[in-house]
């Protein structure tokens, strides 16, 4: 099969590239690379050897997409806090550059469609279980353009066309792109840097969490089933098992990470953001798919990552593992444009 994977060389598209091709499958890139400085280890491996269209989602048009069998799109703002910099740019890469990349494939006659979306569309749902019928009720900008993505993708279904919505959980683990801007990698990072696993809410809101591979396994066995299985079809993307409440992922830390204990920041709160999701559709459907992994599995990777790597408070702070102070630095000193796009002297290193 002939994949073409936007946002390859991020967090998840890094692990998902030798996935896809560990399933004989040729994975083409596209990723203008904001995070090109921001690799964890000696570089981002297979994902970096394959062809990198190397253009903007927003500037894909159907003669870049013929000839593939499926998109699978992780290419975009990645999360809250990037998502709240600028609300409008979020929409217009999160929403309307993944519709109108979707009609680009569908014009170019991609029969396949798998769109990154997250259980951020679940918002602030309070501790009842939602499986993919759940109401929407995002919170974020972040979640209101996932949600708007899904709405826009839905009515361009056919019978030559199939969008699958991906609505992962909070991600956890390894890769060659790490980021500490997500729950169990900056609990488990700040625990290792400093001796503490600092908590910036009162530790009570309920967070889905699901280990980066499971995600790619999950992608793919939605890239190879059979159409009648996914056409239109939503996913919660992780297992019904993997749902904490953050103060029990804290206290994972503590028992993994030795000589560490939790502390509350000044003014920790309530968060707004509360959901646990029934995962029990994509086991269903993909028994060979089924997440493998646990969260105290991924803090135990973590915890030996960092010691192996090791890892410094300065850098776990810094810019090079933090999406949103990333950016704002490259903003700041004129390498990236506010609506996140390379200046022109960057742009050639991309591609
Ligand atoms: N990490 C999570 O917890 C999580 C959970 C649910 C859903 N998701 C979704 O999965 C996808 C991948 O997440 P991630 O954590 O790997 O994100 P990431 O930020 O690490 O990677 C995204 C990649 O997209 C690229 N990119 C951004 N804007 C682009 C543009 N306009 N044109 C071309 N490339 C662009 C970036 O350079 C980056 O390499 C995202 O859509 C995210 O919303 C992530």
């Amino acid at each position: 099969m002939r994949v073409l994977m936007t946002g390859h060389l991020g967090y998840i598209g890094t692990v998902a590239v030798p996935f896809f091709q560990e399933g004989g499958h040729e994975v083409v890139g596209c990723d203008t690379d904001l995070y090109r400085a921001c690799t964890f280890g000696p570089d981002v491996g297979a994902a970096g050897r394959i062809r990198n269209l190397g253009l903007d989602i927003r500037d894909l048009t159907p003669d870049h997409l013929s000839g593939f069998d499926v998109v699978v799109h992780y290419g975009g703002i990645p999360n809250d806090p990037l998502g709240d910099l600028d609300p409008e740019v979020t929409m217009q890469i999160n929403t309307e550059a993944t519709v109108s990349l979707a009609k680009a494939a569908k014009q170019a006659g991609v029969p396949r469609f798998i769109f990154s979306s997250s259980c951020s569309n679940y918002g602030a749902a309070g501790d009842t279980f939602l499986d993919e019928d759940g109401a929407f009720n995002p919170v974020t900008a972040y979640g209101r353009s996932k949600v708007a993505a899904e709405q826009g993708l839905a009515p361009l279904a056919d019978a030559r066309f199939s969008p699958v919505f991906m609505r992962s959980a909070t991600a956890f683990g390894v890769s060659p792109r790490l980021r500490f801007d997500l729950v169990i990698n900056n609990l488990t990072a700040w625990a290792v840097a400093t001796g503490d696993i600092l908590l910036k809410s009162d530790g009570t809101p309920w967070r889905a969490v699901v280990h980066i591979e499971d995600i790619a396994r999950a992608f793919r066995a939605v890239a190879e089933a059979p159409r009648d299985l996914v056409h239109l079809q939503a996913f919660n993307v992780g297992a019904t098992s993997e749902n904490y409440q953050i103060l029990e992922l804290a206290r994972m830390v503590e028992e993994v990470v030795p000589g560490t204990k939790v502390r509350f920041a000044e003014g920790a709160g309530p968060d707004l953001r509360c959901y646990r999701v029934n995962c029990d559709k994509l086991a269903r459907t993909f028994p060979h798919a089924k997440p493998r992994w646990t969260a105290r599995m991924g803090v135990e990777q973590l915890y030996e990552a960092f010691r192996n790597h090791g890892v410094s408070k300065e850098e776990f702070e810094g810019p090079r593992f933090q999406r949103k102070a990333h950016v704002l630095g490259n903003i700041a000193s004129g390498t990236l444009t506010s609506e996140l796009r390379w200046a022109p002297q960057q742009e050639a290193k991309v591609a």
